[in-house]
């Protein structure tokens, strides 16, 4: 194998590890995207009847959904959104929107 194409697998290989990283990303912004279709845009919140998740304690965050999913806590519409989703999942979204400003 000539030194040009080694060089090209390498970095075949630096682009996939990058990919990788940058999947899991997407995976995260895809779930909140659906989450933001109520909580609002970059989930500030529009309305007084729904409350805002940007900024959120991660801590609070986990313990909503949690509750919601368990069903712990009353809930309108919440127990079907927590239902289905994993802790890891829960958490990723938690940094996410904890970090939202
Ligand atoms: C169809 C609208 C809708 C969607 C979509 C939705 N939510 Fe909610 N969310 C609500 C409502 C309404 C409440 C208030 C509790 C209830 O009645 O279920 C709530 C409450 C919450 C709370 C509690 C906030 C607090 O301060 O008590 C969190 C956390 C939350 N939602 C996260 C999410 C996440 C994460 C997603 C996406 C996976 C999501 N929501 C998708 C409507 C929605």
């Amino acid at each position: 194998m000539c030194k040009t194409s080694l060089k090209m697998l390498v970095g075949l290989f630096m682009l996939v590890l990058s990919g990788a990283v940058h999947a899991t990303d997407m995976h995260t912004q895809v779930i909140a995207a659906t989450c933001m279709a109520c909580h609002g845009p970059d989930g500030k919140s529009r309305s007084a009847f729904m409350p805002g998740l940007a900024g959120l304690e991660a801590s609070v965050f986990m313990q909503a959904m949690q509750e919601f999913r368990s069903g712990a806590r009353e809930a309108s519409i919440m127990k079907r959104h927590a239902a289905g989703y994993t802790n890891a999942e829960f958490e990723a979204m938690a940094a996410y929107f904890a970090a939202l400003k």
